[in-house]
């Protein structure tokens, strides 16, 4: 009783968990009131029921076979000769799968040929393997037909492309539950928003560094961000650009693909702020020399847009 008790529980368990809806309540939450308790308590019921009626079958058939053995023995007595038990259904069934020749008749498989002793016999296969052999076929016509001729299931190529399209929905799905804030570049203007900089720095840790070293003084992959030469124009807005846009061809990965717009706004604030800060063994300067006036601690917008 104690095993099935435990075989029910997890009966339940495994029906509960089907029944969780995407909601965070779950089955367990309030099962008196969830509408899908009358099917499972039917469910659980009926379970019982063919458990017992199995186990009361189970229980009459080795009765029944007990009772024949006896009447068989004491025909046996009665005639006067040995009482040989009838083979168990298990015996049957392996002979049935197997038809194994018995090593008695094996000289009527021997094909003749002995090497070193070794004979040959002329041994068929086993019906279970050809049976499984023939079901291969079958299957295989049913595959056929099923995925090649009529395609009414897809195949795993397409399944896949059907699972991706559905990952790329919810993805969209998530992306629309959380709007990222619109940057208009052309209104941006920096100031040194010790907030903002801070996110930045965090950002431009986890991304630039290995091509622009920690203090933005460049290394033999990018160029120093801390001085006043610029290969794509300083100010805010061509720092944007090129921190939005990248220059892929030349090895500045476009990081509006990967960042968020306020990420980006974030990452280019503090690479202005790093104007001037003068690093050591910082990178010879590359580019235009930025106009006086360009410098990020005024207003960079007007010299961006004046270029
Ligand atoms: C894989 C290396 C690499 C990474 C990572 C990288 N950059 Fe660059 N970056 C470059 C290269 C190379 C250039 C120069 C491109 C050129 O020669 O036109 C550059 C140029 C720049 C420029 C323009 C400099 C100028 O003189 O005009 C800015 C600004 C910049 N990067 C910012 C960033 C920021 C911010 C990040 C992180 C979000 C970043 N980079 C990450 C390689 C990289």
């Amino acid at each position: 009783m104690k095993k099935i008790a435990f075989l029910l529980a997890g009966l339940l368990a495994c029906m509960a968990a089907h029944a969780q809806e995407p909601t965070s309540k779950t089955f367990w939450d309030d099962p008196v009131n969830n509408p899908a308790t009358p099917i499972y308590v039917t469910a659980a019921l009926v379970f019982i029921v063919f458990l017992l009626v199995l186990i009361v079958s189970i229980m009459m058939l080795r009765a029944f076979n007990t009772l024949i053995e006896q009447t068989e023995k004491a025909k046996a007595k009665a005639m006067g000769v040995a009482y040989t038990p009838r083979p168990s259904w298990w015996s049957t069934l392996t002979q049935k799968l197997n038809n194994s020749v018995p090593v008695e008749r094996e000289q009527d498989i021997d094909m003749g040929h002995s090497f070193d002793g070794i004979r040959e016999l002329d041994n068929h296969l086993p019906p279970w393997w050809k049976w499984l052999f023939y079901s291969t076929i079958a299957w295989s016509v049913v595959y056929l037909v099923v995925f090649h001729i009529s395609s009414s299931l897809p195949l795993s190529h397409d399944e896949y492309q059907n699972e991706v399209a559905v990952a790329e929905q919810e993805k969209q799905r998530l992306l629309a539950s959380q709007p990222q804030a619109v940057i208009d570049v052309d209104k941006l203007e920096y100031t040194a928003d010790a907030a903002i900089i801070g996110k930045g720095q965090k950002v431009f840790q986890d991304n630039c560094v290995s091509c622009h070293r920690k203090d933005g003084g460049g290394n033999t992959i990018g160029p120093n961000l801390t001085d006043d030469y610029w290969l794509h124009g300083n100010g805010i807005k061509n720092v944007y650009t090129t921190v939005n846009g990248g220059f892929v061809e030349k090895g500045m990965p476009a990081w509006g693909k990967a960042l968020s717009p306020s990420e980006v706004r974030d990452v280019t604030f503090f690479v202005l702020s790093l104007h001037g800060t003068n690093p050591p063994d910082a990178k010879a300067p590359q580019g235009e020399l930025a106009k006086p006036d360009a410098s990020p601690k005024t207003d960079s917008l007007n010299v961006s847009a004046a270029r």
